[in-house]
């Protein structure tokens, strides 16, 4: 058999270092060894599909999930998924999970003095079309605090992952708004080194995206390898 080629290193500048002091938790997290390279094997490129009944339509609308609207300012949120080359990445698996309004997520670690919403649990789900679009309706997630150092907050975000035909080639990223102020202050979103690749984690405003008398709309375009690559969590 004919050994597999397996994917693309990251273009330098596109990752997140392992370890960026200001991002406190990464001192401890980041590997002290240098990294050792796993060969591909089939069990890294082939894997179970997904049932297309899993991304239902009301698993796209996160505004529809319980039995009355979330608060907050409804936003439609959508893109295309592409490689290296532009071609588009068909049918994959994105999920989302998000805070409500007032920045609080559903889950029992989430203690900020903030209200939960009874008609928000903030995760989605959907597959990309044959053009590799994606679709998501939602409420724009709102800022919360974090331990990181004194008065840490992090920018209003989406978490994105990205299956890819196996469970080795899940990807996971977040998506920021444009102009957030608390952007500048984010060891998160600064642990990218270059510049430009970090901005590609910030969504456009498009009015086009925009449902006239219901929602604002914001393009996140996703670029899975190569010198114009999202970054991506390690
Ligand atoms: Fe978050």
């Amino acid at each position: 058999m004919k050994p597999l080629l397996g994917y693309r290193k990251p273009a330098p500048g596109t990752r997140p270092n392992h370890l960026y002091p200001p991002y406190v938790s990464s001192i401890k997290r980041a590997p002290k060894q240098p990294l050792i390279s796993v060969p591909v094997t089939l069990s890294e490129i082939t894997g179970p599909t997904f049932a297309k009944e899993i991304a239902s339509p009301k698993a796209f609308d996160l505004t529809r999930q319980h039995k009355r609207e979330p608060l907050g300012e409804r936003i439609a949120v959508s893109g295309r998924v592409v490689d290296e080359d532009g071609r588009p990445v068909r049918n994959t698996l994105i999920e989302i999970w998000q805070a409500n309004a007032a920045g609080r997520y559903l889950h029992k670690n989430d203690q900020h003095d903030a209200p939960l919403d009874p008609n928000f649990h903030g995760a989605g789900r959907v597959f990309t079309d044959a053009d590799g679009r994606y679709r998501f309706l939602t409420i724009r997630p709102g800022a919360y605090p974090w331990p990181n150092h004194r008065n840490a907050w992090r920018p209003n975000h989406i978490h994105y992952s990205y299956f890819g035909p196996a469970f080795a080639t899940r990807l996971v990223t977040q998506m920021y708004f444009p102009g957030d102020p608390l952007l500048a202050f984010d060891p998160i979103f600064h642990a990218v080194p270059d510049e430009h690749a970090r901005n590609r984690l910030i969504a456009v405003f498009d009015l086009d995206i925009t449902e006239p008398d219901y929602a604002l709309g914001y393009r996140f375009d996703v670029v899975l390898r190569g010198r114009g690559a999202t970054p991506m969590e390690e």
